[in-house]
């Protein structure tokens, strides 16, 4: 299936990958960046393409994210994930790791669901097919933005949020709940890395970076202040500086 993608600037390709539950919008800063042609696929269910209305894997995603690359002929990019996009990055390292120049890594990590966790997303799975996406808005607004944040982001981001739909959402969490642990991939990976954390990121905490960081060969982890687990969309300047050193470094 198609994706939608937002397909911006001229440079080395870079292919933004979203969050749960958000969609490519979240990465609209992000286009300030010179140098860099900017693809920032929406997967399927949020944002702007339509749900895959059946059950996915990581790898499903990491699959459609590169057959976006081989329709526009761009053989190498750096893959940037965010949260959930970068379970996406570690799924199309196992797959294809020769199509990945790079990573950034932003609010993320390795680890995979725990028991407790797993047990969790399916409850929410029930919850959204009963309720609908309210309940994980509300429970999840307040995770992505300190809480000094305007209230205009603030709205803005729960109209990205409000951007996916429930088979969408229930497909992803299917998702998340069956990842494999990424662990064992770090150490062997060939991959030139920046990790992008926010300080106050209560999902995946700077612990999380850091522990990132010290298992992949050539990583650097950069912490910014004042950003919760939406860092690049908080703190659009700081996030895009180390992002534009690290691409041209
Ligand atoms: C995300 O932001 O993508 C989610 O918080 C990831 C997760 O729930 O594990």
């Amino acid at each position: 299936m198609n994706l939608h993608v937002t397909d911006s600037g001229a440079g080395v390709p870079v292919v933004w990958i979203h969050g749960f539950p958000l969609a490519s919008e979240m990465f609209r800063p992000q286009l300030a960046i010179q140098g860099v042609r900017h693809l920032m696929p929406d997967l399927p269910g949020f944002g702007r393409t339509r749900a895959a209305e059946r059950e996915l894997s990581m790898d499903d995603y990491a699959r459609f994210v590169l057959a976006e690359l081989d329709r526009r002929g761009i053989e190498r990019a750096t893959f940037a994930g965010m949260s959930m996009g970068g379970y996406v990055c570690f799924a199309a390292a196992r797959l294809a790791p020769e199509r990945i120049a790079g990573f950034i890594l932003i609010d993320t990590r390795e680890t995979a669901d725990t028991e407790e966790a797993r047990k969790g997303r399916y409850e929410t799975i029930e919850k959204v097919r009963r309720e609908g996406l309210g309940p994980i808005v509300d429970s999840m607004l307040p995770k992505m933005l300190t809480r000094n944040a305007s209230p205009e982001m603030v709205d803005e981001v729960r109209e990205i949020m409000e951007s996916t739909s429930p088979a969408g959402a229930i497909a992803a969490l299917g998702a998340m709940a069956t990842r494999p642990d990424s662990t064992p991939l770090l150490p062997s990976l060939d991959i030139r890395t920046l990790i992008i954390t926010g300080a106050d990121d209560p999902i995946t905490p700077p612990a999380d970076a850091k522990r990132m960081a010290a298992a992949i060969p050539n990583a650097k982890a950069v912490i910014l202040d004042d950003a919760a687990h939406l860092s690049n969309y908080q703190q659009p300047e700081a996030f895009n500086r180390a992002a534009f050193l690290w691409l041209t470094g």
